[in-house]
């Protein structure tokens, strides 16, 4: 509670019902007399400011009042009615003082707003005059001439104004009347007037009766009795050298400081001279401050003033001589203040926690400084300390607004203390200071950020679905749901298949793992876009790349082309009698659909009917004579061939190659053993005549070419000398081209392909293939103009014309057909290995 204490300019004598003053920016200023029964509405707030009394409780609404003072009022919250919560008693709220306001502020949140409330307290006349005493003693000299005055020490009344005393009524008596000196502005006092010359030998005392009365209604009053003694002598009274005493004092004096010296003189000699000082009449409370030393008049001080607590005092002395003789003077003290009182800070308001996204210049505070001090010393400065992205700015009076003065980052700094100092104008100045914890609450403002953008992950082939391939982690610094990463695959398709059926995302812990096993040979990699999303709302998300690689396991075994595999046909390749060491008989193709180490073949022979004759390229796969064919030679000769991959383990797979050491199919007689199995065959009238137009198609070719070439003997020339046609039907879709012998490139892209199990065609020739593959000194090669016909580069020798057909034929006879056929084929064979054997 505070009290203000206002120069008596504005009187409101009589005025006991509630009266709004003023609500002049937003001030609303209240009247109430004192004593009103607790609960007693003083006025209506919310009416008189304008707020929806629904608001109060919204906004928080609340009287702030100084710390250590009491509260008076309180506020209604439902009606918004400003009301009496204590006696209120003016006597003690602002003892003589003529105004007494209670002030409170009114603080409203949401936003801040701040209104002042003044209460003006009124007086009732609740109290009677008093006397200091029962009775007063005066010596009078029976010489007194008419008209002498004598003061009398007033009556007090505990009330002010109309309720404090009014006038005094002296007893009627023949000797005295009574004035009272009751201007407004200057001293009260009563005196006692001699209307009639005293007579000590007819009276020697007198006694009257005195009644001081209120100006209340009812009227209160008080009596003294003034009893009079009448003396003899011819006495003097004292006489102060100063009627007034104008001192000043520092709040700080010290206890037994002599605040002044009042001086009486009396004209007596002796006992009647001698003079002595009392105080008039003073209240307990002063009387506890002074201390006056009756002989010398010292005035000293024995308690501690405080300026803050009363300005000025007025002290009523009394010089009085042996006799009785009494006269009054005045001491009037002017308390000066001292800066003693350091500031106080009062956060009045604080919007705690503060959205990291509050703009800069938001209020967030109001903070209110008070200074007990006056002038100067209650002059405050403040300021805050540190760097803080905070500012204060003055408001209304001695309030400041605590408002941001740069942007806020919660992920940066998460709370502030803010230490406010006051310093006053006061020299020396005091200073105090108040810190309070200021939070900054969050904001979804940071997406979740990938440790990489992108990220990579080996995974072997033929892994087991479920497993795990890598993690993803993002992060994001924001708050609880803020900051909580949840982890998606992005939808999205490999080869037509949507990507959840592959891999699946852990959504907590970022962990991607195989939906399913892997094939290397179906594809080699997939990539897939990892999305972090955050909790918040609305959320923040972040994308990074995930590239699978499976890498390739030796799960596939060599698959050989050429010759075909075994049960399947039979494969027999002509050797010349005359072939020489080092001659090349034939080639096996074989492919492996995995790639590197596990696709690098390497080919042997694992049985032979004549071991030494017969030499294999372990890489290129090549069949060489291994030293000239002698007539002891047997003619059939078996090779059984292992092909192995380099892979760990390594797989392999084998295949028989028959070669014929012959120069005439003629001479094999027993060529039809070497089918595998014999079976009745039932000629059919349409294949005798494919087989007789294939035959005519033969012989009108070869009689062509050997009409245009002319014949001449030289060593014999091999077949297939370095390059063979691979059937594309055998090779996979997607194997791996790896640089090395013995494997195949892909580019090995035939169009043309061997068929099996085909009744009706036995061999398709080449269509087209890749130049680039073919070894240097290839002995095919395309046209230019029409990659379909297949032309010899070095075609002029008969021998070599005929070995080609024998070959051919035999190729074409012993491809992959039905075994019904067999006995036509035979047949066939034998017609035009005759008609070539007389060419
Ligand atoms: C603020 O003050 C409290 C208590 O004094 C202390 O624990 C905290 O660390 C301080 N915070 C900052 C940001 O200085
Ligand atoms: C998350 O951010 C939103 C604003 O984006 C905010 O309202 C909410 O309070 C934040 N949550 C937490 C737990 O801080
Ligand atoms: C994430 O990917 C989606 C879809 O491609 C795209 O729309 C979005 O902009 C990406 N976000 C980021 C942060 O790259």
């Amino acid at each position: 509670m505070e009290y203000l204490v206002f120069s008596a300019r504005c009187f409101l004598f009589g005025v006991t019902s509630i009266l709004l003053l003023s609500t002049v920016n937003g001030d609303v200023r209240y009247s109430v007399p004192e004593e009103r029964k607790t609960g007693s509405v003083i006025g209506n707030l919310a009416k008189d400011l304008g707020i929806n009394a629904k608001m109060f409780s919204v906004r928080k609404a609340r009287l702030d009042v100084d710390d250590g003072s009491k509260r008076y009022c309180d506020i209604d919250m439902n009606t918004g009615s400003l009301t009496v919560a204590e006696r209120i008693d003016r006597e003690e709220l602002c003892g003589f003082l003529t105004d007494c306001v209670l002030q409170y502020e009114l603080i409203l949140e949401n936003p801040l707003e701040l209104h002042r409330i003044k209460i003006d307290i009124t007086d009732i006349n609740d109290n009677s005059p008093a006397f200091a005493n029962d009775v007063v003693e005066l010596e009078i000299r029976e010489s007194a001439d008419k008209g002498a005055r004598y003061a009398v020490n007033e009556a007090h009344d505990a009330d002010i104004g109309v309720n404090a005393v009014q006038s005094y009524k002296l007893q009627n008596n023949p000797y005295f009347s009574f004035i009272f000196h009751n201007k407004p502005g200057q001293e009260k006092y009563g005196e006692l007037v001699l209307e009639k010359e005293l007579d000590r030998e007819q009276e020697q005392e007198v006694r009257l009766l005195l009644t001081a009365v209120d100006g209340g209604n009812p009227p209160k009053s008080a009596s003294i009795v003034i009893h009079v003694t009448v003396l003899d002598a011819n006495d003097n009274s004292p006489v102060f050298n100063q009627p007034v005493y104008k001192v000043s004092l520092r709040e700080d004096s010290p206890v037994g400081t002599t605040v002044a010296t009042v001086t009486a003189t009396d004209a007596d000699e002796g006992a009647n001279g001698h003079v002595t000082y009392q105080f008039g009449h003073l209240s307990g409370d002063v009387l506890k401050l002074f201390a006056l030393d009756s002989e010398t008049g010292n005035l000293i001080l024995s308690g501690n003033v405080d300026y803050e607590k009363q300005t000025s005092y007025e002290l009523r002395i009394q010089a009085k001589d042996g006799p009785g003789l009494a006269s009054f003077a005045k001491i009037i003290i002017e308390v000066i203040d001292v800066n003693d009182n350091a500031p106080t800070i009062h956060l009045k308001s604080l919007s705690n926690p503060v959205p990291e996204d509050t703009p800069p210049g938001t209020e967030v505070g109001i903070i209110n400084v008070q200074d007990k001090d006056s002038e100067k010393n209650r002059q405050i400065r403040c300021s805050i300390q540190g760097h803080v992205p905070f500012t204060l700015t003055p408001s209304i009076k001695n309030y400041f607004s605590l408002s941001t003065s740069g942007p806020l980052d919660r992920e940066h700094t998460s709370e502030y203390n803010i230490t406010i100092t006051a310093v006053d104008e006061g020299s020396p100045p005091l200073s105090s200071s108040k810190t309070f914890h200021l939070s900054v609450s969050d904001v979804n403002d940071n997406p979740p950020v990938f440790d990489e953008q992108s990220y990579s992950a080996y995974v072997a082939e033929n892994n087991k679905a479920g497993t795990s391939i890598c993690s993803v982690t993002a992060r994001d610094p924001d708050w609880r749901q803020n900051g909580t990463v949840l982890y998606s695959l992005l939808p999205s398709e490999v080869n037509g298949v949507p990507v959840s059926s592959f891999l699946s995302i852990n959504a907590d812990t970022g962990v991607i793992h195989a939906v399913r096993s892997f094939d290397y040979e179906q594809f080699r990699s997939l990539k897939v876009q990892v999305v972090s999303r955050d909790n918040g709302s609305p959320p923040l998300s972040s994308n990074a790349t995930v590239s699978v690689f499976i890498t390739d396991e030796n799960d596939n075994s060599p698959q050989i082309l050429y010759p075909a595999p075994e049960g399947k046909s039979l494969m027999t390749e002509m050797v010349p009698k005359a072939a020489l060491s080092g001659s090349l008989v034939s080639k096996v193709i074989a492919v492996d659909a995995d790639s590197g180490q596990n696709a690098w073949l390497s080919y042997r022979i694992v049985k032979s009917t004549d071991p030494g004759l017969f030499s294999m390229g372990v890489h290129s796969g090549e069949i060489r004579v291994q030293r000239d064919i002698s007539e002891s030679d047997s003619m059939k000769q078996n090779l059984v061939i292992s092909v192995r991959d380099n892979g760990q383990p390594p797989l392999s797979a084998t295949c028989s190659v028959y070669l014929l050491i012959s120069d005439n199919l003629a001479e094999v007689p027993e060529l039809k053993d070497m089918t595998y199995e014999e079976k009745s065959s039932k000629l059919t009238s349409y294949l005798i005549i494919a087989l007789v137009s294939v035959s005519t198609f033969f012989l009108t070719f070869i009689i062509l070419i050997l009409a245009v070439r002319f014949c001449r003997r030289r060593k014999p020339r091999l077949l297939f000398d370095g390059a063979v046609a691979i059937p594309s039907a055998y090779l996979p879709p997607n194997y791996a081209e790896v640089e090395g012998a013995g494997t195949l490139r892909s580019s090995y892209n035939y169009d043309a392909y061997l068929t099996t199990g085909s009744h009706t065609s036995d061999f398709k020739f080449i269509r087209s293939y890749n130049d680039s593959t073919l070894p240097a000194g290839g002995t095919l090669r395309k046209s230019p103009d029409d990659s379909n016909i297949i032309t010899f580069s070095d075609a002029g020798e008969a021998l070599e014309v005929r070995n080609y057909i024998y070959t051919f034929v035999l190729l074409s006879l012993v491809g992959h057909f039905s075994t019904e056929l067999i006995f036509l084929k035979i047949y066939l064979f034998i017609f035009i290995t005759t008609i070539l054997n007389h060419i």
